[in-house]
């Protein structure tokens, strides 16, 4: 399957974009995670983005568009995938329905994970992730264990996650009419257990 995962800072799309990974045996495409390796790597584009990350902005679209495409188009996702944080605005939607139209593999699914404004902050200011693995902990809701080297997110500082969700509401918003209009939106609940979150996606998904 090929699947979009859109919604707010900290809704959730990565936690579930792994469980979906498991479920259905297929990759996970992060551009965050992406950015994030090339920032601490030191490539250009990692240096091209990292003013934007950290101030809470948007990367360029030529810059995750190329990044998303050159993904895509590996062996490992030729049998689907599930896209976390792409796209996030209308040209990258449109960079991806005109990819997939060439390779003839459209988009299945798009879900939407709701989650109330007043959650998310506190969803991202306590999230840590292990340093190794990559695996997402919340300090309230799932600890990591004793000993794990766990990273703080320099923009899940409140402050910064407060202008995520403003460029959320700006930018990527504007993609729900977009693929409403394509009859692939689902919308789901993303609150509660991240277990029962997953429950809902299934169906969504229609697994
Ligand atoms: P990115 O890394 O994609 O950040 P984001 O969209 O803001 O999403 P998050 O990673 O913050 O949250 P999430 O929804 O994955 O939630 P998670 O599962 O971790 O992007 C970072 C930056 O990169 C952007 O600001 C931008 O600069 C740039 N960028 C990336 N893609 C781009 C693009 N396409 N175009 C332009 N720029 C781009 O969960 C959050 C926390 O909540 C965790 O602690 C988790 O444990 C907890 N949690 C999850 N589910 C539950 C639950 N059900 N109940 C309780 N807690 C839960």
């Amino acid at each position: 399957m090929r699947i979009v995962l859109i919604g707010p800072p900290a809704s959730g799309k990565g936690t579930q974009a792994g469980a979906l990974t498991q479920r259905l045996s297929i990759p996970k495409i992060s551009t965050g995670d992406m950015l994030r390796v090339a920032r601490t790597a030191g490539t250009s584009l990692g240096k091209a983005a990292e003013s934007y990350m950290n101030s809470g902005k948007l990367v360029p679209d030529s810059v995750v568009i190329g990044l998303v495409e050159a993904r895509i188009l590996l062996p490992d996702a030729q049998a689907g995938f599930v896209l976390d944080g792409f796209p996030r605005t209308v040209p990258q939607a449109e960079a991806l329905q005109s990819l997939l139209g060439r390779t003839g593999s459209p988009l299945d699914v798009v879900v939407l994970i709701d989650v109330a404004r007043e959650l998310l902050v506190e969803r991202a200011t306590l999230r840590r992730m292990d340093r190794q693995t990559g695996q997402i902990y919340h300090l309230k809701y799932n600890p990591p264990p004793a000993g794990a080297e766990v990273i703080h997110r320099e923009d899940d500082r409140e402050e910064t996650v407060k202008k995520r969700l403003d460029e959320y509401d700006t930018m990527t918003a504007a993609l729900l009419p977009f693929y409403s209009a394509l009859g692939l939106l689902r919308r789901i609940e993303g609150e509660g257990a991240p277990s029962l979150v997953t429950d809902r996606m299934m169906v969504a998904i229609g697994k």
